[in-house]
């Protein structure tokens, strides 16, 4: 889909000429409503009304709450929307995430307006990048539209600019954020696009030449092995994994280099390429299966991401890897008790054709982890265990605790919540095999510790020195729910904004 175009404004709201306005609201005690900064302006227009005005029609100050109101000649827009910001802020303004999901919740109720102006509080100085950052971020990603496949589509026209307030439009870091956000809101918007698209319109081949194509009109270098190269490459969990589909398996290649001088790190990047997991063999039950063509999440997040690196030039060398295979139960499957000779030689033993995720990301990881990288991120839509242990928004990190940390740490400030976890010892013990050198899930299948197993398999496949992460997006990177802030239903876009957020802060 194409994302509004993104400016900055530092002129009078009030004598803005869009169709809508969007301002904040904050809750007061005894359910008193503050106008936020930004609107003063807008405010004194309506004489000393607004809030009345405001609260006659319902609004709370909550945050993300929408309230429209027609502003009938006192200024320039004829709609002024008001978007709840939560209690007062402590500080001078609301913490970038208030903002981000703010801008973002107002810019999505306001399809069928093309031209929009944000006024939110932002600060006058120190912190004025990151508030613009997240106001950008929010805006841009709640006007993404999946365009989907209607034979008749609809006609509601999409937001097609969005102006920022700020003090100065001449302030180099707030213009910077502007560029920066355009390139990444782009980028997610990819992401979500390649989760929501049908899984029969998006098989193993058809993924893996739509990230090729972008990937080379980015201007990146760019290789597709096939089935017989993997065969040839001794690719042994993709091509198990891929065996039991009629769509054959592909693993996608794709590398940026800084333009001059050494890179000041080398970062592979691994992403889960599931285009549908029925389950295999050990098929799922059908309720939800259809969940399961956002098993590709992780794969469309670390191609998302790469693309914004070419854009954004950091002094980071970033290859990204994505194993892509359909899931399927037939003739040729695979099936609990195979063994398998992976990328490399390592052997694993099969329990459960549904742990298919880590079969084939250990060839990827084994692979990517021969150009010796500093740091290693994979992502993944790897267990149900993650949901059950940290709910539909936190991801699962595990791996090199310095690193794991770091990812918490973007994920903070990009409102990609992550946490880490543990790699315990006695649940690599459980996964002893009899026969191989590793069960693909604890031997035993009780269903306990169900996302530390996937960390403690794929771990199993990083070579030593390499600092690593695995982060399990199974509940992040797709939202079954209603649409909230700048998140809507299906694809999220997660964990673009982190892993690119990492790479940046590697070269510091
Ligand atoms: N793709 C699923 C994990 C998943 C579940 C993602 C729900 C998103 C929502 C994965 O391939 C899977 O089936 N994992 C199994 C592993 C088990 C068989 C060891 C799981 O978590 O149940
Ligand atoms: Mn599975
Ligand atoms: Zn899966």
């Amino acid at each position: 889909m194409t994302l509004p175009r993104l400016s900055l404004f530092d002129t009078d709201p009030a004598e803005r000429d869009v169709d809508a306005i969007v301002i904040g609201v904050h809750s007061r005690d005894r359910g008193d409503l503050l106008v936020g900064t930004g609107a003063e302006s807008i405010a004194a227009a309506f004489d000393g009304r607004l809030t009345a005005t405001l609260k006659l029609l319902g609004s709370t100050g909550a945050a993300g709450e929408v309230v429209k109101l027609a502003t009938l000649g006192t200024i320039t827009a004829p709609l002024v929307v008001a978007v709840g910001l939560g209690p007062e802020p402590a500080g001078e303004t609301p913490a970038p995430e208030v903002l981000r999901r703010a801008a973002g919740a107002a810019v999505r109720a306001l399809e069928g307006h093309r031209r929009v102006a944000v006024a939110l509080p932002v600060p006058d100085g120190t912190g004025l990048a990151t508030a613009v950052r997240a106001l950008a971020e929010g805006a841009l990603l709640g006007a993404y539209r999946f365009d989907g496949y209607r034979s008749t589509p609809p006609r509601t026209e999409r937001v097609a600019s969005v102006a920022l307030y700020v003090p100065d439009v001449r302030d180099r870091a707030a213009r910077a954020e502007v560029r920066r956000a355009s390139v990444v809101a782009q980028a997610v918007a990819q992401a979500r696009d390649w989760v929501n698209t049908p899984p029969n319109y998006l098989r193993p081949p058809a993924f893996a030449d739509a990230v090729a194509r972008a990937g080379e009109s980015a201007g990146l270098e760019v290789e597709v092995l096939d089935e017989k190269d993997l065969r040839r490459g001794g690719y042994g969990g993709i091509l198990t994994v891929g065996q039991g589909s009629q769509s054959p398996p592909r693993l996608v290649r794709l590398a940026y280099q800084p333009a001059s001088g050494t890179p000041a790190a080398r970062v592979a990047l691994v992403g889960k390429g599931v285009t549908f997991d029925s389950g295999g063999v050990s098929i799922k039950p059908n309720q939800g299966m259809w969940q399961m063509k956002s098993d590709m999440a992780g794969a469309a997040a670390v191609a998302a991401t790469i693309l914004a690196v070419a854009a954004l030039r950091p002094r980071v060398a970033v290859t990204a890897w994505l194993p892509i295979v359909e899931n399927m139960p037939s003739g040729s499957a695979y099936r609990p008790g195979d063994v398998v000779s992976m990328y490399g030689g390592k052997t694993v033993e099969v329990l459960n054709t549904d742990a298919e995720g880590r079969m084939i990301l250990a060839d990827a990881i084994a692979r990517a982890c021969e150009e010796s990288p500093d740091v290693l991120l994979e992502t993944s839509t790897l267990t149900g265990g993650q949901i059950i242990s940290l709910g539909r928004r936190v991801a699962g990190v595990m791996g090199t605790p310095e690193l794991c940390e770091q990812i918490r740490v973007a994920g903070e400030a990009t409102g990609e919540p992550a946490w880490p976890m543990p790699l315990p010892d006695d649940v690599r013990q459980a996964m002893e095999s009899t026969v191989a050198d590793v069960c693909q899930t604890n031997a035993s299948q009780e269903r306990v510790g169900t996302m530390l197993q996937g960390g403690a398999f794929l771990s199993e496949f990083v070579a030593d020195g390499v600092r690593w992460a695995h982060i399990d997006i199974a509940g992040p990177a797709f939202n079954v729910g209603e649409p909230v802030g700048y998140l809507p239903k299906g694809g999220t876009g997660v964990p673009v904004r982190t892993l690119l957020h990492v790479i940046e802060q590697l070269p510091g």
